[in-house]
């Protein structure tokens, strides 16, 4: 069951460790709720990706959004990888790994005045542009600030990516990139703006994609559009393709990164651009993460049983916000079985890890392990009901670091002004 947990494995002492470190031994010192990482996973992750593109020389820029832990962000930079942003918060933490700015890309549909200044002043390597009055505003910006702004257009080319609504950004319905249309139109509306240097275009569909076909479909009607701008003049050197490699939660079977790109790959290569990046966020860190927390109570209230564990929907919201599934075992293995709603101490109904499911039994006090927790997760936690965000640790073999200590409660007010 934890096969796609390569480094979270079972030992024979019974208990679970993170590569060569017991998570008990994890727990008995930073306490719960706890987020552990595995270094080995991480970087073994982003080495399939880049491989698997190697011959065309690709610049992977993780998503930070999928994980915005600095000292993460920060290994993934030192082997090589540029970082995706979507926000001027999301480049101060990159610039701050150390990731050069011209490995930084910045996406998302809103991008204010500031933070467009931010990044021009920061010399990153290109915007994401996903509308016209957005393009005007970054040629206003950089005229301003006597510059030229690097730029790839966002098109979304109406494919279904067959995942989770809320996680599909490339159908019409989507308010991601421009159709294709629109697209041509604002390259020809590009040729009186002095300070665009409109070097490509960038194409992400959505997230957590198992099948192959997706993909196909949208490089395939990227191509088509590459011609159409081949024939109206325009010269495009870039390439992104986006995120949206899936990975198992419960029995997904998605194709690994070299199998996707061999069958993508003479694809790409007849696109004719001299550059590629891609933009993996849940690839590289959904699987090398896991959330440990501790059993509170057992509540029986017939005909259920609820097991109230110390996390709850501010540490991990996808199980509440996209019924999201992840396997839930317990920190010491064990064979028997129990039908239980793992939920958290908050006062949501949605706030559960599990609905009516057999997982392992366990009693108050004992340890439990969320998997496929690395990505988007820590980075989608809140304070909500005042609960300070858990604790992050880093396993490298049998050392490990905390790379985030537990909030107190003197950071959770720190900001509010007590008259
Ligand atoms: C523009 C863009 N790039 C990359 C990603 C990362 O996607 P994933 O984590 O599925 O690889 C996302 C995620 O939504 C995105 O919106």
């Amino acid at each position: 069951m934890t096969k796609m947990m390569v480094n979270f494995q079972y030992k024979n002492d019974g208990e679970m460790y993170c590569e060569d470190v017991p998570l008990s031994s994890l727990t008995e010192k930073f306490g719960t709720p706890l987020y552990v990482y595995s270094s080995s996973s991480l970087k073994q992750n982003y080495l399939d990706l880049y491989e698997a593109y190697k011959e065309i020389n690709p610049l992977i820029c993780f998503s930070v959004k999928a994980n915005s832990n600095i000292h993460i962000l920060k290994k993934l930079v030192d082997l090589g990888s540029g970082l995706d942003i979507v926000s001027e918060g999301e480049l101060y933490r990159a610039l701050k790994a150390g990731c050069p700015p011209e490995k930084i890309v910045f996406a998302g549909v809103g991008k204010k005045t500031s933070e467009i200044e931010k990044a021009l002043e920061s010399n990153i390597k290109m915007f994401n542009v996903e509308s016209y009055p957005e393009l005007a505003r970054i040629n206003d910006i950089a005229k301003r600030m006597n510059t030229k702004a690097p730029v790839c257009l966002r098109v979304n080319p109406d494919v279904d990516p067959k995942t989770h609504r809320y996680i599909t950004t490339g159908k019409k319905e989507n308010k991601f990139g421009l159709d294709f249309e629109l697209a041509i139109d604002i390259f020809k509306k590009s040729r009186t703006m002095d300070h665009i240097d409109l070097q490509g275009i960038h194409c992400h569909v959505g997230s957590q994609i198992t099948e192959v076909s997706p993909f196909f479909k949208a490089l395939e009607a990227v191509k088509g559009f590459l011609e159409q701008l081949a024939s109206e003049g325009f010269e495009i050197p870039v390439f992104n393709f986006g995120g949206g490699i899936g990975i198992t939660y419960k029995d997904e079977r998605p194709q690994k990164p070299k199998e996707i790109a061999k069958q993508l790959l003479p694809c790409l290569k007849n696109l004719n651009v001299k550059e590629f990046i891609f933009e993996p966020g849940r690839y590289i860190a959904g699987n090398s993460g896991v959330l440990v927390t501790q059993v509170q109570y057992i509540k029986k209230s017939p005909p259920k049983t609820f097991v109230i564990v110390d996390s709850a929907m501010n540490d991990l919201l996808r199980p509440s916000l996209y019924q999201a599934y992840h396997h839930v075992v317990a920190l010491k293995k064990h064979s028997q079985k129990l039908k239980a709603d793992i939920v958290g101490p908050i006062c949501e109904s949605a706030d559960a890890f599990t609905v009516e499911r057999e997982i392992d039994l366990v009693e108050q006090n004992d340890h439990v392990v969320i998997l496929s927790a690395g990505a988007y997760a820590f980075s989608m936690a809140s304070n909500y009901n005042t609960r300070p965000r858990a604790a992050e640790v880093l396993v490298d073999g049998e050392n490990y670091e905390l790379i985030r200590r537990r909030e107190t409660y003197e950071d959770l007010i720190a900001q509010e002004i007590i008259s």
